[in-house]
């Protein structure tokens, strides 16, 4: 697999980028009214579930004035309850000794038809299993990024599950409340090749949730059953 990432938006209103760590209502059990559905940190999109060609979240905030390594210093965008808890999360993993850089984070409906677009120039039908086609990606919800690193020469690629960052975050991902979307074993269930650079922000608390179920994370917002209907 390669890189399946696109441009940021930059023409998004940047929300402010305070940080806050608690995690907003969004996180929250409770079944949430249609409208709201799409940010909701549990919505489904995967490649039945769309999200509207013009949803975008509000609250998006450069990874920049957090603190977060982006590459090459580029401006990228999460959503602001997201990119705190990713703050930490890259602190925590460089007191380690883990280099963690953000190559891909928030992408636009036009952002991803244009990386799908990119990867179908190149592979063909085989494309559909690396890039979501638009409004079928994580990146548009605000709350996905793709990690790269120093050890994976800086590219997006399947030997960054190979580096010792890559298991760092198999460890502690999901203590900043962050899931491994794309795994190895479960690439008939996602219909995308493994991608060991692609975590999603669910929140710590969805995380627990996820966990004791032992279903996979496809599975699990599937049975919560939120929708993007928005
Ligand atoms: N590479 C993932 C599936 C995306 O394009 O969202
Ligand atoms: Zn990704």
């Amino acid at each position: 697999a390669v890189d399946p990432g696109g441009p940021s938006a930059e023409n998004n209103k940047l929300a402010s980028s305070q940080s806050s760590q608690e995690e907003d209502r969004t996180t929250s059990s409770r079944r949430p009214a249609a409208e709201e559905s799409c940010d909701d940190m549990r919505v489904l999109v995967d490649r039945s579930h769309r999200l509207p060609r013009d949803y975008a979240p509000e609250d998006l905030v450069s990874l920049l004035n957090y603190g977060v390594p982006t590459l090459g210093g580029g401006e990228m965008l999460l959503r602001r309850e997201a990119a705190g808890h990713l703050k930490s999360l890259v602190a925590d993993a460089a007191a380690d000794g883990e280099e963690l850089v953000v190559a891909s984070a928030y992408r636009s409906y036009a952002d991803q038809r244009i990386s799908y677009r990119r990867l179908r120039s190149i592979y063909g039908r085989g494309a559909g299993e690396m890039s979501a086609r638009p409004g079928h990606s994580q990146h548009q919800l605000g709350t996905a990024v793709d990690f790269t690193n120093a050890a994976a020469g800086y590219e997006v690629w399947d030997y960054f599950g190979e580096t010792s960052a890559s298991l760092w975050l198999r460890d502690h991902a999901r203590e900043h409340g962050f899931v491994l979307a794309y795994p190895r074993s479960k690439e008939a269930e996602t219909g995308y090749q493994w991608e060991p650079w692609h975590y999603r922000y669910v929140g710590a608390r969805n995380v627990e949730h996820l966990e004791e179920s032992g279903l996979s994370l496809q599975e699990f917002l599937a049975r919560e059953g939120v929708l993007p209907r928005c």
